[in-house]
């Protein structure tokens, strides 16, 4: 089988090297940016940006491409999946219309509200600066301030945390056109992602990302600096009781999206904020999210192929897909100064061969040698059977790469998980 591969990042890499355990498939991929990793297993790679949608056609027709895989969002909000179904290339990925949940913010509020689904905080949506304005000046308490539209995760403004009142003002009147104004949510974050196939949903490991540039959670949002998963795909501040509620929010929302017309197919990715009334959507994504793919996709026992199958044919069955129970921690190296002022173009050294499982993200390779970029450099992935084991793997991976970039270390550290837990216990 031939599987095509959209996006070139860490994300990306994690799917190609998950595809590439089986010998019966010829991994393609479209990249913007030659990913020297999925280059690497790649039986071909077109170096194109994956919003050019008629570019990726041309190729997957021309190499009888059978299934293709959407990383990015930004392809998926371009119409992909619906330019390559319509010739006949089927794809673990949703329609631009099912793939709203993501790219429409206000698009996914309001489904939330009208089809009743839990664990939607209170929301406005408004659709002038002195809408907003008002809104946010009547509000009793703190607001986050979202564009409806994609932003790479840097969009969100959060009042209590990065804006004040007034500022949360300037910065709604700021953002042209409609804003999604919703009550601040206080608790733990986690991710859990699932295959979908229109009707089923098949649950991945809990992840926990952490967006903040430094360590202790400090400093700007990024696309994300790392994360981790336990060995029993659960995490110790969320409990059977919210893992159940959060898997049954997000298959409250697959039948609501086939219930409007938008059958939802590929991966539903679920960022909640476990709080004291229980877990509440942060956000739903259209697609794996990046790193928290490296740390699913790694454990995964199944053929990633005959997920996907299964995915298109719509017979995903829980009982065909097994991750193992092993825990992972996933740090990204980023360039200094990233992301406000990231130093592009540093050569960065690996020396030696580390034991954790390299991801290469965004990263220039000449001539052998690799350097630096604007985003994330690469990452490194610890799988053992504890945390703290997968977290030394990772860590002495990570520290020992020289060159002008960082990561964070406190990721993954039993030190960090307890403050999490401490701070759920003091919110119940
Ligand atoms: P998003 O782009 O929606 O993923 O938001 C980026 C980050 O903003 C999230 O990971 C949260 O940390 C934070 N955030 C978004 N919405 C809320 C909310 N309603 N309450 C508190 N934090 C939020
Ligand atoms: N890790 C956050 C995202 O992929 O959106």
């Amino acid at each position: 089988m031939k599987v095509l591969v959209v996006g070139g990042g860490g994300r990306e890499h994690a799917i190609a090297r998950a595809l590439s355990f089986n010998k019966e498939t010829a991994i393609f991929s479209v990249m913007a940016k030659r990913n020297p990793g999925i280059a690497e297993v790649a039986e071909e790679v077109l170096v194109e940006k994956e919003t050019n949608v008629p570019a990726v056609i041309r190729f997957a027709k021309a190499r009888l491409i059978d299934y293709a895989v959407i990383g990015p969002e930004a392809p998926l909000e371009a119409g992909i999946v619906d330019r390559l179904e319509e010739n006949g290339i089927a794809c673990m990925g949703p329609t631009y219309a099912a793939a709203r949940l993501e790219t429409d913010k206000a698009f996914c509020r309001e489904m939330m509200n009208a089809h009743g689904i839990a664990g939607c905080p209170a929301f406005r949506v408004t659709h002038t600066a002195s809408e907003a304005e008002t809104f946010i000046r009547n509000y009793e308490g703190d607001l986050a301030i979202k564009p409806t539209g994609l932003t790479g995760g840097k969009g969100v403004r959060i009042m209590g945390e990065h804006v004040d009142r007034e500022g949360a003002i300037r910065y709604a009147r700021s953002l042209s056109g409609n804003v999604v104004l919703e009550e601040r949510l206080i608790g733990e974050e986690f991710t859990l992602q699932a295959f979908v196939d229109g009707k089923h949903l098949v649950p991945m490991p809990l992840v926990q990302d952490h967006k903040r540039a430094f360590e202790g959670d400090q400093g700007p949002n990024t696309g994300g600096m790392g994360s981790y998963s336990m060995p029993d795909h659960s995490l110790p501040f969320v409990g059977r009781h919210d893992e159940e509620k959060a898997l049954a929010i997000m298959k409250d929302a697959v039948a609501a999206m086939e219930k409007a017309g938008f059958p939802y197919r590929g991966i539903l990715y679920g960022q909640f904020m476990n709080t004291a009334r229980g877990p509440m959507v942060i956000e739903f994504n259209a697609r794996f999210g990046d790193p928290e793919a490296m740390n699913v996709l790694p454990l995964l026992e199944s053929d990633l192929l005959s997920v996907i199958e299964n995915t298109v044919r719509g017979t995903l069955s829980a009982s065909d897909i097994r991750f193992s129970n092993k825990a992972t921690v996933c740090k990204y190296v980023v360039p200094e100064g990233y992301p406000e002022k990231p130093l592009t173009g540093e050569e960065l050294n690996i020396p030696g061969k580390p034991e954790a499982i390299l991801y290469y993200a965004n990263v220039d390779e000449r001539n052998g040698r690799l350097f630096t970029d604007t985003s994330r450099t690469l990452a490194f992935v610890g799988v053992a059977d504890s945390l703290d084991a997968a977290e030394h793997i990772a860590e002495d991976a990570a520290s020992s790469v020289m060159g002008r970039v960082r990561h964070r270390r406190d990721i993954g550290t039993a030190r960090l998980l307890e403050q999490r837990i401490a701070h759920m216990q003091e919110l119940r």
